[in-house]
C-alpha cells in the first residue's frame, strides 16, 4: 500500500491500535533516525500488562546505553506518532496478521508496505515484577533474541540454569569492572571486552549489556569461537538488534589478536584452553581477566601422592578433585606473580551447574617489584613440587624470571 508521507504514518499508527486491541501486537521497532547525531538509534516496543492495564514498554537503544520507559495505550501510540513525526524514519510493526513496514523519505514519498507475518502467535503479555536485577528491561530484547525467556520476560523452564548464570554473571562482572577501575568513562574510548570459546555468545551478550548498560559505557566486544555456525548465529542476533558494538568472529583462543584488550574472558574453555586464555590476557595487558575452568586435565596424570594426603588421594575422586584444585590454585599463584590480585569465586550454585568456580584477577596500577616476584615465584616452586607439578600450559608466563 502507498499514499503520502502523512497518510502512511497514521496509518500505521491505526494498525498499530488495532493490533494492541485485537492482541495480534507482536513488536514495533523505530529505525533510521532523522539526525545522523540523534542519541537514540533505535526504539524496540513491546506490549505488556501493568498492574492488569496494558502498556506499550519502549526500550530506547543508545550508543552507550538502553533505556526503558512503560506507558498506557493512549500516550504510547501518541509518542510513537511524536517520534515517527519527528525523530525516525523507518518503523516495523510485527503482528500476527501481517508485518507492515513503513518506509518514509524526507518528503512526500512514504510507503507503508505489507509483508506476510514473521509471527504466527503473539506473546504473552505478563509483565514480569520480579524483583529488579541488573539484566532488568533493557535486557529483555537481547534475552528473548536468544531465546532465553518468552516473550512475556519470563526465562524458559529449560532455560532457567542459563538465565540464573547470565544473571549471576552480570552481578559479579559488575563488581570485578569496578575493582578494575573500568567504570568510569576513558573519554571516548570504547570499552574493548573480548570473550574467547564463546560458544552460543550468551555470556557475550551480558558483557556487552553490562558495559553499556550497567556501566554506561561505549563497547567494543568481540565474541571468539572455533565453531563458525554458532559464530553466524550469534551475529545474526546481534545484527537483528542493532547492536554494532558486538561481534562474533571465527577463530583461535591462541591466535586472536587481542590489541587493546581491556576484559579477558574465558568461561568453560575446556581444559588447557583455560591457560591459554589466561597467558593471552595477561601477555595483552588486560586489566580484568575472568575465566570459569572445566575439565581439568592436564595437572591429573602428573599429581603425585605426597604425605600427609597420600592415603587419601587413593580415592579417584579425591584425586581428581584435588588435581582441579591445584589446577585452579596455580593458576591464581601465577596471576599474582604476573601482578594480578586474584579472587576464587562460587559462579553460581552448584545445584545450577558443577562447572562453578571462577578466577578472577584484577590487573595492579603498578607491576610487582624484583621482592614480590621472588615471594610469589618460590610460592609457585613449592607448590609444583609439592605436588610433582612438572609442566603446566601457563609456564610461558613463568619464562624469564
Ligand atoms: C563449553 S563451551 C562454553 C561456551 C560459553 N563460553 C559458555 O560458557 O556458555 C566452550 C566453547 O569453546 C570453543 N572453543 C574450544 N576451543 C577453542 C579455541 N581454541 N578457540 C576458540 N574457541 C574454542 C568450543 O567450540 C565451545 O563452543
Amino acid at each position: 500500500m502507498t499514499g503520502n508521507i502523512v497518510s502512511a504514518r497514521e496509518e500505521l499508527i491505526s494498525r498499530l491500535r488495532e493490533s494492541c486491541a485485537d492482541d495480534s501486537f507482536v513488536r514495533l521497532t523505530l529505525s533510521s533516525p532523522r539526525r545522523a547525531d540523534a542519541a537514540v538509534q533505535r526504539v524496540i516496543v513491546r506490549l505488556i500488562a501493568l498492574a492488569g492495564a496494558p502498556h506499550l514498554s519502549f526500550t530506547f537503544r543508545e550508543e552507550r546505553r538502553d533505556t526503558t520507559h512503560n506507558l498506557p495505550l493512549t500516550e504510547a501510540f501518541a509518542e510513537v506518532e511524536r517520534r515517527l513525526r519527528t525523530e525516525f524514519r523507518g518503523a516495523t510493526l510485527a503482528t500476527t496478521a501481517a508485518d507492515w513496514q513503513l518506509q518514509a523519505g524526507d518528503g512526500s514519498d512514504g510507503r507503508l508496505i505489507r509483508h506476510r507475518a514473521t509471527h504466527a502467535a503473539a506473546p504473552a503479555r505478563v509483565h514480569d515484577e520480579k524483583k529488579p536485577t541488573l539484566l532488568g528491561e533493557a535486557a529483555q530484547p537481547w534475552l528473548a533474541a536468544l531465546g532465553l525467556v518468552d516473550n512475556a520476560g519470563r526465562p524458559r523452564r529449560k532455560l532457567a540454569d542459563k538465565h540464573t548464570q547470565i544473571d549471576r554473571y552480570v552481578e559479579i562482572l559488575a563488581h570485578l569492572a569496578r575493582d578494575a577501575g573500568l567504570a568510569a568513562t576513558d573519554g571516548d574510548r570504547p570499552l574493548r571486552i573480548v570473550d574467547v570459546g564463546c560458544g552460543k555468545g550468551h555470556l557475550t551478550f551480558a558483557a556487552w549489556h553490562l558495559g553499556r548498560t550497567v556501566l554506561g559505557r561505549r563497547v567494543q566486544v568481540t565474541g571468539v569461537e572455533a565453531r563458525q555456525d554458532l559464530v553466524d548465529e550469534a551475529n545474526a542476533v546481534a545484527r537483528s538488534l542493532g547492536a554494532d558494538d558486538l561481534r562474533f568472529v571465527h577463530g583461535d583462543i591462541d591466535r586472536v589478536p587481542l590489541d587493546g584488550v581491556e576484559v579477558l574472558v574465558a568461561l568453560h574453555a575446556c581444559n588447557t584452553a583455560t591457560d591459554h586464555a589466561i597467558r593471552r590476557g595477561v601477555e595483552a595487558g588486560a586489566r580484568l581477566v575472568v575465566v570459569a575452568p572445566c575439565c581439568h586435565q592436564e595437572v591429573r596424570p602428573q599429581l603425585g601422592r605426597p604425605e600427609p594426603l597420600a592415603p587419601v588421594l587413593r580415592h579417584g575422586l579425591f584425586a581428581e578433585r584435588m588435581a582441579e584444585w591445584a589446577t585452579d590454585g596455580l593458576r591464581t599463584l601465577v596471576l599474582e606473580h604476573r601482578g594480578y590480585a586474584t579472587k576464587a569465586i562460587e559462579f553460581v550454585s552448584s545445584e545450577h551447574t558443577p562447572k562453578n568456580v571462577m578466577l578472577a584477577a584484577v590487573r595492579a596500577t603498578t607491576a610487582p617489584d624484583d621482592a614480590q616476584r621472588a615471594k610469589t615465584r618460590a610460592a609457585i616452586d613449592a607448590f609444583r613440587a609439592f605436588f610433582g607439578i612438572s609442566r603446566q600450559a601457563l609456564d610461558p608466563l613463568l619464562r624469564g624470571d
